[in-house]
């Protein structure tokens, strides 16, 4: 239940909830796009005759609230309808909730049981946690290359290295991730849209940075056009233009080595809400993101095509010249898709 709503919960977790009475699962419920309703309001909410939940279990995937946010605190609704178990994953170490709700459950004569529902659970709540507690959301570059790892040729075309089916997973991963960064680089020489094309998952588009140092890009670009998402521009503070679009958002931030600092932009998104980013290359963008040991995860789509060393290379200079210095990964799933191979990189 927790993993339907990965990549559209945010600023909330994503989490799932399940609802047994006598031992049969009466209702299921994740949180909801935005994060309203929570879990387990949207498994409640579906159990018509409310008086049937009372003694009934209730499954989380992470601790329910116990503060006012968007929404009023879901341990006095799992009061209000006489759970008589809660059965959580893992406490929620948000410092507004932090065991509050599981003392407040037990007070209210409700038994806790805190029991891990496995890795995959306490890997997607620990995302939240890295990204409310230190502001570092999960970064995924994506990259889509040629066998020897360049993205693009010196005239720049890009279109297309991997296979179709290697692009559907690709915009599979876009729907999973809340927001994405992208260089002027890219929207320069792409005109990409960014936007997740699967049929019935539309509506899953990530939300998107646009790194625009002098504020110089033409709005022209596709990546304005799509109305039914967030696009925020960040700029050098130095600048003073006043280029302003209704729809767009603008965020100043420092300099760094003459780009903008990659550091202070993804704090800065994670302060916004967003716990999952996806970046799709270019290769200074990518290298800027490597260098600062920002990555996470990287899924790389080879294609069975080579192109030499004219072409341009998926992670531009890192300035590395000692052996120990190189970027590590753990290699933790390969798939073939016919030609392509997607090898998935964890950072080690
Ligand atoms: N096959 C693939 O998977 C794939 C995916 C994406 C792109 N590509 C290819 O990649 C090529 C573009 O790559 P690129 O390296 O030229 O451009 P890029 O990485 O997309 O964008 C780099 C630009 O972003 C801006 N920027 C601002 N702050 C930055 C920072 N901290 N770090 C990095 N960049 C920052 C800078 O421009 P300003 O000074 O203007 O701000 C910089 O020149 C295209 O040919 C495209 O086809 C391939």
């Amino acid at each position: 239940m927790a993993f339907r709503a990965v990549g559209t919960s945010h600023p909330n977790p994503p989490v799932g909830a399940v609802i047994v009475k006598d031992g049969v699962i009466i209702s299921r419920g994740w949180t909801q796009p935005k994060g309203i309703p929570h879990a387990e309001i949207h498994a409640i909410e579906q159990i018509k005759n409310r008086k049937e939940i009372e003694g009934a279990h209730l499954y989380c995937t992470l601790e329910p609230c116990s503060h006012h946010g968007k929404t009023p605190p879901c341990v006095d609704k799992i009061i209000k309808f006489k759970f008589s178990k809660v059965i959580i994953s893992q406490v929620d170490k948000n410092p507004l909730v932090n065991n509050n709700s599981v003392k407040k459950l037990r007070s209210a004569g409700i038994r806790v049981v805190i029991k891990n529902f496995g890795h995959k659970v306490k890997t997607l709540n620990n995302t939240f946690f890295n990204s409310i507690k230190n502001n570092k959301p999960l970064i995924i570059l994506k990259i889509a290359s040629t066998a020897d790892g360049k993205i693009a040729t010196n005239l720049y075309e890009s279109k297309w290295i991997t296979n179709s089916t290697s692009r559907m997973i690709g915009h599979k991963l876009r729907s999973l991730n809340e927001c994405m960064i992208v260089g002027t680089g890219t929207i320069r020489k792409d005109n990409p849209v960014l936007d997740c094309r699967l049929d019935g998952l539309s509506n899953r588009s990530p939300d998107i940075f646009i790194l625009d140092k002098k504020l110089e890009l033409n709005y022209k670009f596709k990546i304005f056009n799509n109305k039914n998402r967030k696009i925020y521009v960040f700029h050098s503070n130095k600048v003073t233009k006043k280029v302003r679009i209704k729809m767009v958002k603008y965020i100043k931030i420092k300099e760094y080595n003459n780009v903008l600092d990659i550091k202070s932009i993804v704090r800065k998104i994670s302060t916004l809400g967003y716990a999952r980013i996806l970046v799709e290359g270019g290769a200074k963008l990518s290298a800027s993101l490597l260098h600062n040991n920002l990555i996470d995860e990287i899924a790389w789509f080879r294609a069975s095509k080579i192109m030499g060393s004219d072409g341009i290379s998926a992670i531009s200079n890192l300035n590395i010249d000692n052996i120990d210095h190189l970027k590590k990964f753990k290699l933790v799933k390969t798939k073939t898709i016919n030609d392509d191979q997607l090898s998935v990189y964890r950072r080690k």
